[in-house]
């Protein structure tokens, strides 16, 4: 084993769903941004979390006046073009439509959410938890969440690290007791 430098620690933790989190801005108007640190928090209620890298992020902004925004699954078929999402942005710039992807109403909320991605889930704000780090957990309660039937179907693309992205392998089942 080598030692891994604490600030690449979280490497070991990876990788991890890439996804566009969509929010409404205060015009209205549709914003998408590409998101990795997004993790399951609760069965019951169903709740997840997205770790913000900062208060001045436009996601952190609109969900938090908004109470509402919708987590869409990057599958590898449109994965460059939801990471180009990623530049710098302000307010009603659409990035997404400039990539070619296309806004889809939702069913529980006013987030629309992005017709490409073959899994959503359409949040209500439950919190945000600030920690003594660099990222506010945006929490979210699920509800409604659709996808296509398997993992195959949906293909999502895993992100690494960095520019590094991978899909996922072949299914393993392992008893449990
Ligand atoms: C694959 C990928 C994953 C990312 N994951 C995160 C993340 O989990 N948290 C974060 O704060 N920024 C993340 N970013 C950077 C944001 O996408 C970037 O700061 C974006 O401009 C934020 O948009 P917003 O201001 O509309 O929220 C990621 C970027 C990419 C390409």
């Amino acid at each position: 084993m080598i030692e891994i430098p604490l600030s690449k620690s979280v490497r070991l933790i990876s990788p991890r769903l890439t996804v566009l989190v969509n929010t409404l801005d205060e015009e209205g108007e549709l914003n998408s941004s590409p998101y990795s640190w997004i993790f399951p928090l609760s069965f019951n209620p169903p709740l997840i979390g997205v770790g913000i890298g900062g208060k001045h992020k436009l996601s952190y902004i609109n969900s938090k006046r908004t109470g509402e925004f919708v987590v869409c699954v990057v599958s590898v078929d449109f994965g460059q073009r939801a990471v180009n999402c990623e530049e710098s942005h302000k307010p009603g710039d659409k990035l997404w439509e400039k990539q070619g992807l296309h806004a889809e109403k939702s069913e529980k909320v006013n987030v629309p959410r992005i017709r490409e991605a073959k899994a959503v889930l359409e949040c209500k704000v439950n919190r945000f938890i600030e920690l003594e780090g660099d990222h506010v957990i945006l929490v979210g309660e699920v509800l409604h969440a659709e996808a296509e039937e398997g993992l195959d179907d949906i293909n999502p693309i895993l992100h690494d690290s960095g520019e590094k992205f991978r899909s996922i392998g072949k299914e393993i089942i392992l008893k449990r007791r």
